[in-house]
């Protein structure tokens, strides 16, 4: 967060943005970004995307969805500080060797990393008291992109 001094500082509730629609404050506008889940759903579908393009043989593909994936998981620690700890560890014991294995066009070493992520990702769900959403790659390619070389 932007440290701004107190004296600085305008309160949300204060300043009010307007559409053709609606009058919205900024503490609305806030409250409005996108939470955890809506992120995650969308990181778990270029995870899809990220292995099945690598699997294509389109490695620039699955680089952009690697990259893309990190700035997510990034945005996730912005609206949710409470799991910047576990996010930041995720991001660099499981999902840093697989932007290492894309680098390296290493499809094997690929394969074990995105297994070790996932694994991963049900152990953090567990955690957080969600051991219920277990994310699995699907059996099939992404309906879009195209992921072919
Ligand atoms: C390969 C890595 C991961 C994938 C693919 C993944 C995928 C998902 C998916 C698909 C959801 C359900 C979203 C929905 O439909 O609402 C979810 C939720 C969630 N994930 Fe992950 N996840 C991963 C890693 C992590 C990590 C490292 C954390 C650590 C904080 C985490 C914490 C959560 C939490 C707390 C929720 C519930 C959302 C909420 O309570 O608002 N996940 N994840």
């Amino acid at each position: 967060m932007t440290e701004l001094g107190d004296e600085a500082k305008i309160p949300g509730d204060r300043v009010v943005g307007r559409t053709r629609h609606t009058e919205l404050t900024v503490d609305e506008i806030a409250e409005l970004q996108h939470g955890l889940s809506d992120l995650m759903d969308t990181f778990a579908r270029r995870f899809w995307v990220m292995a099945y393009a690598a699997r294509g043989g389109n490695w620039e593909l699955a680089r952009y969805e690697w990259r893309e994936s990190v700035k997510l998981l990034h945005q996730m620690t912005k609206t949710r500080p409470k799991y910047a700890e576990d996010l930041a560890a995720f991001e660099r014991e499981r999902f840093n060797p697989i932007g290492s294995a894309l680098e390296a066009s290493d499809l094997p070493a690929l394969e074990v990393a995105m297994r070790a992520g996932i694994d991963a990702s049900d152990t953090y769900h567990g955690k957080w008291a969600k051991p219920y959403i277990r994310f699995r790659l699907p059996d099939r390619p992404p309906d879009f992109p195209d992921v072919s070389k």
